[in-house]
């Protein structure tokens, strides 16, 4: 039983981040280091999955991006409500499409994506911010002394890159003056190191 494919389906995915207290960890980093969203914010959620976090972002104008099939159907036909949902990746060609945003918001995506492939879509997301918006970033996180069995996941999760501290802020200090990041362990019962950054344009 591989459970990489199971995870697959978007319905057996949530599940498994409700049950193990995953999607209980993004809605609590995001109450304790997220900016606040005035109504009407636009927010664009690249590597959103089956979409279910717009269902706690309040009266924003809402962009899901995600390159899995079976999650954007999913999301677009049990979310299409709340937002709107792309099958596509974050480009330049978005930029133009879709405007500027409040928030950017990247739950589990970058240890999904290279070095070279997060510099570049942090440079497009840049480009895309409002003046006075943020990046919010959360990750599973390698640390030395961490629980094993959160080190065990995070070697064998789906992303091929899962870092250090020191490895996210590396990507992410290349393109934004100002990151502010945080290590946490104790947002979900199942033992998980996570590492939660917020991004901004200037340096204040
Ligand atoms: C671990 S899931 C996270 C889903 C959701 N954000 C959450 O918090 O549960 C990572 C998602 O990123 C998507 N993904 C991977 N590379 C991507 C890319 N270049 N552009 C957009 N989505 C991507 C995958 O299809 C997957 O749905």
């Amino acid at each position: 039983m591989d459970l990489r494919r199971i995870l697959e389906s978007p319905a057996v995915y949530q599940k498994f981040q409700e049950l193990g207290g995953f999607f209980g960890a993004r809605l609590k980093a995001m109450m304790a280091y997220m900016p606040p969203l005035p109504d009407g914010s636009t927010v664009f959620d690249i590597g959103c999955g089956p979409g279910h976090i717009v269902e706690h972002l309040g009266k924003v104008n809402y962009h899901g991006f995600d390159v899995a099939p079976d999650y954007i159907e999913f999301a677009q036909r049990t979310f299409g409500h709340l937002g709107t949902f792309h099958l596509r990746q974050f480009d330049a060609t978005a930029v133009v499409e879709f405007g500027k945003a409040r928030a950017v918001m990247m739950n589990a995506l970058i240890h999904h994506l290279s070095d070279e492939q997060a510099v570049s879509l942090f440079r497009t997301v840049r480009d895309s911010l409002e003046d006075e918006g943020f990046v919010f970033t959360l990750d599973g996180c390698l640390r030395e002394g961490q629980h094993p069995f959160a080190r065990w996941m995070h070697t064998h999760d789906r992303g091929e890159f899962v870092r250090t501290e020191e490895g996210y802020r590396r990507i992410l200090e290349q393109v934004f003056p100002r990151v502010t990041m945080h290590i946490r362990e104790d947002l979900s019962w199942v033992p998980h190191t996570y590492c939660v950054t917020v991004c901004h344009l200037a340096n204040r």
